[in-house]
């Protein structure tokens, strides 16, 4: 059975966030055209992963740069190591993600890099290849559903924006297929707008529920 991996993060819940509730317009309308794909959500504000903090960092680089096995890590490194790679052993089994983030300062929340940060496991999610890094996560796609305060697409602004642009390029890194993003922006420099700018990413989140699971995949 093909799963769908359904990814937030925004602490505002489901009541105050555009966001959370485009994603959600996006969710019932793959369900109902995909009844057979499994769905699971992940709250990353709830979510207990771990952190690159020393001891990861450290078993982090005796594993890959040293040759150490797991049994010659410390007992804390080895607790943390296997965290991560039970979080990227789980993201692999998915065949679709949909992240849902607010734009902040620029960028994401840091919780979505902190999460993305355990999935960069070279040997599991990519390769080292004489030709560069390879992505080893074929034939799965990827959508990115991102409300901004202020109005980028079509200004100067556009440049300044990395929070999609950092999720899409992690997420080629890996090899996963990535959509178009689904932006909702303006909220904060339209205030008297905001029920239109929702119901119009709705009705774009609807659509591409549509087309995600139905498109033929990159191999
Ligand atoms: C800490 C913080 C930083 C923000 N930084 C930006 C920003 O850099 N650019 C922007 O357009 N909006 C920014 N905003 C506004 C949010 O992007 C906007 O309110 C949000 O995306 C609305 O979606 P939501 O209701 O799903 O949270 C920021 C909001 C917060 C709380």
């Amino acid at each position: 059975m093909e799963k769908l991996l359904y990814i937030t993060a925004n602490p505002k819940g489901l009541e105050k966030s555009k966001g959370l509730q485009i994603g959600e317009a996006f969710l019932k309308a793959f369900h109902l055209e995909h009844p057979g794909i499994e769905i699971k959500s992940l709250d990353l504000f709830n979510l207990d992963f771990a952190q690159m903090d020393a001891d990861l960092v450290f078993a982090r680089g005796k594993l890959a740069g040293y040759g150490y096995t797991l049994a010659q890590l410390s007992e804390i490194e080895r607790e943390k190591i296997l965290k991560m790679h039970a979080l990227a052993d789980e993201f692999i089994t998915y065949d679709y993600y949909v992240f849902v983030s607010p734009m902040w300062n620029l960028n994401s929340p840091a919780v979505l890099k902190a999460f993305l940060d355990n999935l960069f496991i070279a040997g599991k999610t990519f390769a080292h290849t004489p030709n560069g890094p390879k992505g080893l996560l074929a034939n799965k796609k990827a959508l990115h559903i991102q409300t901004r305060g202020g109005q980028y697409t079509g200004t100067p602004m556009q440049e300044l924006e990395s929070g999609d642009r950092y999720l899409k390029i992690a997420l080629r890194f890996l090899g996963i297929e990535v959509m178009d993003t689904i932006v909702a922006e303006g909220f904060d420099l339209y205030p008297q707008r905001v029920p239109e700018i929702v119901a119009a990413a709705k009705e774009k989140a609807i659509i591409a529920a549509k087309d995600f699971a139905k498109k033929t995949l990159a191999v």
